[in-house]
C-alpha cells in the first residue's frame, strides 16, 4: 500500500511526529524558521497534506504547486497566514489547534501585564548594569495591577482565560466583542462595553481577537489617544492589529504609560524597530503558547487533524466548515 505524502513545514515535536510514522510518508523541515519558498513548493508537489505553522504563507501560489493537497493542518490557533477562502474553493480542509494553548497564552499575557506594570525587564537590566546603589522610595516605581480595570478586546477562549486570571487579581473586567458572552458575564462579572468606552476606562487593554480585515489596524492613533495616560496596551494576539508607528509615538510622548508586546507586524521583528528602543515597552519573540505542555499538545492536535482528513474523517478543529459541502472526503490511508 502506498502511503499518502505529507510535508511538515516546521520542526514538529516528537509527540506529533510519532503519530504520523507508519501512517503517512512524510518529510520534515528540521531546521529553524521556515523552508525557503522553492524548497517548500517542491516538497508539496505530490503532497496530500501540509502541516504548517506561523512562518509559512499558505496562498494560491502554494495551492497551485500542490495539486493533490487535501489538508492544511496549522500548528497555531490563529490562521491569518492561510488564504482560507482559496483553500475552501479548492476543497482543501484547513484546521488549527485551539484550546490546548489557551492556558499558556493567558499565562504569558499575564506575564506581560505584570512585567510591563512593574518594569521587570527594565529592573533586571538596571541591577545587572551595576547602577543599583541603594534602596530608594522612588526606585523603579510602576503601576499597581491588583484592583485595576482590564479591558479585553475579543472575548473568545483566550480572552476569557485572561479575564479569569484578572479576577484572581481583583481586577474589574470590561470586554469588547461582537457577541455577548453571558457565561463570562456571570462567572467573571465581566461587562460588555463599546471599544471606545473600554479604551477610556481600562488600566490595561489586552488584545485577544484574531487578525482579520476588520481587526487590522484596530488600535491606531485615535484609539491610543482615547486611552488613559496611565494605561498599558498588551498585545499577545497578532502584530498588525496595532498600528506600530502610532504606538511608538504614544509610548514615547506619554499618551499612554507603556506596552507589552509578544507579536509584531513583521516577525522576527527587525532590530531597528523603534519600539525596541523604548524602556516602557516590554517585548517578547511571539512565545504566547510556548510552554512544554501546550507545544506538545499542539503537535499532537495538528497531527491528529491532518490524519483525520486523510482518513476521510471530519477533523476535530476544522476551520472552513463549508468545505464539507463540497464532494465527500475520501480516505487515502
Ligand atoms: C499563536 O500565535 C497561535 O495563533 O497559536
Amino acid at each position: 500500500m502506498t502511503l499518502a505524502k505529507v510535508y511538515v513545514a516546521i520542526p514538529l515535536q516528537e509527540a506529533g511526529l510519532k503519530l504520523l510514522r507508519g501512517k503517512v510518508d512524510f518529510g520534515v523541515w528540521e531546521k529553524g524558521g521556515t523552508p525557503p519558498r522553492d524548497e517548500l513548493l517542491r516538497n508539496l508537489r505530490d503532497a496530500e497534506g501540509l502541516l504548517s505553522g506561523i512562518p509559512v504563507t499558505v496562498d494560491a501560489e502554494l495551492f497551485d504547486a500542490a495539486p493533490k493537497l487535501r489538508v492544511v493542518s496549522n500548528y497555531a490557533v490563529g490562521y491569518d497566514t492561510i488564504d482560507v477562502p482559496e483553500a475552501t474553493s479548492r476543497g482543501i480542509c484547513v484546521t488549527n489547534t485551539p484550546d490546548v494553548l489557551t492556558p499558556a497564552t493567558a499565562d504569558l499575557t499575564f506575564a506581560l501585564i505584570l512585567a510591563s506594570a512593574r518594569r521587570i525587564i527594565e529592573a533586571n537590566a538596571f541591577l545587572r548594569s551595576g547602577d543599583w546603589k541603594a534602596w530608594e522610595p522612588e526606585l523603579l516605581v510602576g503601576r499597581e495591577v491588583a484592583g485595576s480595570t482590564i479591558g479585553i478586546v475579543g472575548m473568545g477562549n483566550i480572552g476569557q482565560a485572561v479575564a479569569k486570571r484578572a479576577r484572581g487579581f481583583d481586577m474589574k473586567v470590561l470586554y469588547f466583542s461582537h457577541s455577548r458572552q453571558s457565561e463570562a458575564e456571570s462567572a467573571l462579572d465581566a461587562k460588555q462595553v463599546t471599544l471606545d468606552d473600554l479604551l477610556r476606562e481600562s488600566d490595561f487593554v489586552s488584545l485577544h481577537c484574531p487578525l482579520t480585515n476588520a481587526t487590522r489596524g484596530l488600535i491606531g492613533e485615535r484609539e491610543l489617544r482615547l486611552m488613559k495616560k496611565t494605561a498599558i496596551l498588551i498585545n499577545s494576539a497578532r502584530g498588525p492589529i496595532v498600528d506600530e508607528k502610532a504606538l511608538y509615538t504614544a509610548c514615547s510622548e506619554g499618551w499612554i504609560w507603556g506596552a507589552g508586546l509578544d507579536v509584531f507586524t513583521k516577525e522576527p521583528v527587525p532590530l531597528d524597530e523603534p519600539l525596541l528602543k523604548l524602556p516602557n515597552v516590554t517585548t517578547l519573540p511571539h512565545i504566547g503558547s510556548a510552554s512544554r505542555t501546550a507545544r506538545d499538545a499542539m503537535a499532537v492536535r495538528a497531527a491528529e487533524n491532518l490524519l483525520a482528513v486523510l482518513q476521510g474523517k471530519r477533523p476535530r478543529d476544522l476551520v472552513n466548515r463549508d468545505v464539507l459541502t463540497l464532494p465527500p472526503l475520501s480516505s487515502t490511508l
